[in-house]
């Protein structure tokens, strides 16, 4: 007979063979702590899947879930908290990803998870306590402001999506602390595990792919996605101080048929967040993804998911153009300024075949917070993130790192946009 126990030694040498977890510390976690007495009520087989679980919504959209194991077990590979750590954790929903850190920073090290919400810090303390892992401190608070009464952390994780590196948290970690949170850079959420290389300034480690719930409080982004109206479409922003997009032209896009020349990358749906559309929207603000019915003459053009379509696209001052899925490799323009548009996303697909199609690990991030100057500008022109802190990307690795392009990504990683975790 299946048991739970058996099911999550399932999951966890599945999560093994994937390459989601190396580290022996993480297994023992992930093997020792049982995620169903996170999910009270649940059938605790299903507890195994590798799925996030929705535990709470507000208007018909989740605010809070138990996370899909293969992207914890990616986060936790990030963070390399070690045993005597001192970690918070904010986003502590039912308190699994907490009980996981428990585990690995033992007896000697501590760990504080918050939640903005009382009903889920309620939630979070008795499942810890069901676990036998009550030495776990929840708290009540938005994490916006980390939570100094426990500072210095050696280790602060996000399991929530933020726009924005706050200085708070970046004040709260030790010299050689590390930060990882999901971050969204011109529309893409990333998973980027950053180290502190001075008192202001950041260093990424790690990039992946991920899609998390947004935070709330005072953190929380009021920046809304552009609905077309009485069509069902939504165009993301990029944010990041890029353009809004002009939502005339995009309607247009909805109704007329366009005109289609060849796309030198064929593109599939992971890209529009990830590689391509990543790269994309690095080099150019006009860069604008769609989210929409999966009805309707452009629906049937663009790429399924999760239940719907979505594209990637480029707005100029009188065109647009969309990177079709159907016809493959196609690119369909609208408007007087449309060609110029497709020109433009043909050569930023070139220029990103050239590069060796990066994708989200491919990407290093410097980050400086807002505060006293304390080093040398990195490369290149910085954007500014929604808590002021300026964010320096670059592709390809680091002057020590010897690997190409492709390297530790993670083909299950969540793509953006996608279900959220
Ligand atoms: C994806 S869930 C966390 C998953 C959890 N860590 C686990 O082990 O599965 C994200 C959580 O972040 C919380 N959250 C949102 N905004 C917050 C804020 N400002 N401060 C603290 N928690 C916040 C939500 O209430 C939600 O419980």
């Amino acid at each position: 007979m299946r048991t739970a126990e058996h099911a999550r030694t399932r999951l966890v040498a599945d999560l093994e063979r994937d390459g989601r977890v190396h580290s022996p510390r993480i297994r023992a976690a992930l093997q020792e702590v049982p995620r169903h007495l996170f999910l009270p009520g649940s059938d605790p087989i299903d507890a195994y899947a590798d799925e996030a679980v929705p535990i709470k919504t507000a208007d018909g959209v989740t605010v809070s879930s138990v996370s899909q194991p293969s992207m914890v077990a990616i986060m936790l590979e990030q963070l390399d908290a070690a045993p005597g750590h001192r970690v918070l954790e904010i986003g502590a929903g039912a308190g699994w990803n907490a009980g996981l850190l428990a585990h690995i920073v033992g007896c000697r090290g501590a760990v504080t998870t918050v939640d903005i919400d009382d009903d889920l810090v309620e939630g979070a303390r008795a499942n810890l306590l069901a676990a036998g892992l009550d030495e776990v401190e929840v708290i009540t608070a938005d994490g916006a402001a980390g939570y100094p009464s426990s500072a210095p952390y050696d280790r602060i994780e996000l399991t929530v999506g933020s726009t924005g590196i706050r200085p708070e948290w970046v004040l709260q970690l030790t010299p050689t602390g590390r930060l990882l949170l999901p971050l969204t850079v011109r529309g893409s959420q990333l998973s980027v595990a950053f180290a502190r290389t001075t008192p202001h300034r950041l260093a990424s480690v790690s990039v992946r792919s991920c899609a998390f719930v947004r935070l709330r409080g005072a953190g929380a982004d009021p920046g809304a996605d552009t609905v077309l109206p009485g069509s069902g479409w939504s165009v993301q922003h990029s944010g990041n101080g890029a353009p809004d997009p002009d939502p005339g032209l995009l309607e247009r896009a909805l109704h007329d048929r366009g005109t289609d020349r060849p796309s030198p990358a064929p593109g599939s749906v992971s890209d529009l967040w990830d590689g391509l559309g990543l790269w994309c929207a690095l080099a150019d603000p006009a860069v604008v993804r769609l989210l929409g019915p999966s009805r309707g003459r452009l629906a049937d053009a663009l790429f399924p998911l999760a239940g719907g379509r979505a594209g990637l696209g480029i707005t100029t001052d009188d065109g647009c153009a969309l990177l079709l899925a159907e016809p493959a490799a196609t690119l369909r323009s609208f408007g007087p300024g449309g060609a110029a548009a497709a020109d433009r996303l043909a050569e930023l697909a070139d220029r990103w075949i050239a590069a060796g199609r990066p994708h989200a690990a491919d990407l290093r991030i410097d980050a400086v917070v807002p505060g006293p100057d304390d080093g040398r500008s990195p490369a290149g022109e910085p954007l500014a993130d929604s808590a002021g802190t300026l964010l320096y990307p670059s592709w390809g690795p680091r002057p020590d790192e010897r690997t190409p392009p492709g390297r530790g990504r993670s083909s299950g990683d969540t793509p953006s946009g996608g279900a959220t975790t």
